[in-house]
């Protein structure tokens, strides 16, 4: 791919740092608009610190004039859309910030990433591009024998979370039909790997493994989820980014579907290898109050991004999760300075309620 100026927002959370890493490590100039919410957390990015191929500007897809701002300054050749709040509980708890930030903050973005596209000549506008990266939560639940969801699955989302995906999505599209705005959408499984927020599974249940705390499986834990590995994902949107059709969407998932139990034991597994001073860790496991309106599978047929565009995952689910433990537990310093303050008012809210 040749080398592209790209305005990532919400490039401090999970992925969007692991994405910016990856894609200046490609030889990209990213402009990273980032608001700092909780999930926001500029040690992702600590080793791009004095690198010029990373700006980082602190704001919101909210404020259309800063957005105008960047877009006029930097002349970016796609924005790459990350920005969201992204967990399922706390849209459950508060709803509120999912619809301003998912829906209005992508509405936002829309317009201004329009207003700029007609004001560049034909060829620059045909090549522009906005990449909304979105979930394959829009689709709902699956049964346990039904087929994946695949491109043209109806959206029939079931969280506050994934209703405002599912509003942002339908915007995105809306802004390719109606004005022929440059857009690709990506709908992706449950992602996992480093720089990962201890709030989600994953991080969490390795956390308080790793701190002899109780490992809170919600419902029965037979809830199925198809994970993928975070860099892997990043290459999916590399690869639309490059190649993808103007107005098509494409799902992207990890072929690795999992029940939660099973996951948890597996990272019971490796931590009672990697840090046996707490084994057996599989002790802590506790079953809690279940998530209301709990999607039971999700599974992602990817056959689309694969036989267009030859992506594939790379990361085995063996080895990711190995890693992603390994990682972890490498990195307490990260995780120490994220598990204060606001983390700890959220983890005594939304299990106290669970017990
Ligand atoms: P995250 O919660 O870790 O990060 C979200 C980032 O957005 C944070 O840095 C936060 O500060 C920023 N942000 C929030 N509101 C903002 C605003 N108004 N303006 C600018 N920045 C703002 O999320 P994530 O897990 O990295 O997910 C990133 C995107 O990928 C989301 O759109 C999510 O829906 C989607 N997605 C996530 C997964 C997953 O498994 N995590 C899977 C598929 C799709
Ligand atoms: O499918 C993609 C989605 O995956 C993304 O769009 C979301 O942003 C991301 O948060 C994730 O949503 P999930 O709800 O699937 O992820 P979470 O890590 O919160 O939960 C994974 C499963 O584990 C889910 O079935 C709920 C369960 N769970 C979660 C937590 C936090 C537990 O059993 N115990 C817990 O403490």
């Amino acid at each position: 791919m040749r080398s592209r100026v790209l305005l990532v927002t919400g490039g401090a959370g999970f992925i969007g740092s692991n994405f910016i890493l990856e894609a200046v490590r490609r030889g990209h100039a990213v402009v990273n608009l980032d608001a700092l919410t909780y999930a926001g957390n500029m040690d992702n990015l600590a080793s791009l610190h004095g690198n010029s191929a990373h700006t980082f500007v602190h704001g919101s897809i909210l404020d259309s004039a800063l957005i105008a701002r960047l877009l006029d300054e930097h002349r970016p050749d796609a924005i790459v859309h990350f920005a969201a709040e992204s967990h399922v509980d706390r849209s459950i708890l508060g709803p509120a910030a999912f619809v301003d930030t998912n829906i209005i903050g992508t509405f936002t973005l829309l317009e201004a990433a329009l207003k700029h596209a007609r004001s560049l000549a034909e060829d620059d506008r045909k090549t522009f591009r906005f990449l909304h990266v979105s979930t394959d939560e829009v689709y709902g639940s699956l049964s346990p024998d039904e087929a994946a969801f695949h491109e043209e699955t109806p959206y029939r989302p079931n969280s506050p979370y994934s209703a405002s995906k599912a509003a942002s999505d339908h915007l995105v599209r809306a802004y390719f039909h109606t004005y022929g705005l440059q857009v690709v959408t990506t709908n992706c499984s449950n992602n996992y790997g480093p720089y990962q927020f201890p709030e989600k599974l994953i991080p969490l249940m390795i956390h308080n493994a790793i701190n002899g705390k109780s490992l809170p499986v919600y419902g029965d834990g037979q809830n199925v989820r198809d994970w993928l590995y975070v860099t892997d994902h990043c290459d999916a949107i590399l690869t639309v980014l490059e190649d993808g059709t103007p107005g098509e969407t494409y799902n992207v998932g990890g072929l690795n579907e999992q029940k939660n139990l099973d996951v948890v034991k597996i990272l019971c597994t490796i931590l009672d290898e990697l840090h046996a001073e707490g084994a057996p860790h599989d002790r802590l496991i506790t079953y809690v109050k279940d998530r209301p309106g709990h999607d039971r599978r999700y599974a992602i047929d990817c056959r689309k991004l694969q036989s267009s565009l030859g992506w594939s995952p790379k990361e085995s689910f063996e080895t990711g999760i190995r890693k992603t433990v390994q990682w972890y537990l490498d990195n307490a310093v990260w995780v120490e300075k994220i598990v204060s303050g606001e983390y700890r008012e959220w983890i005594t809210g939304n299990y106290a309620s669970r017990a």
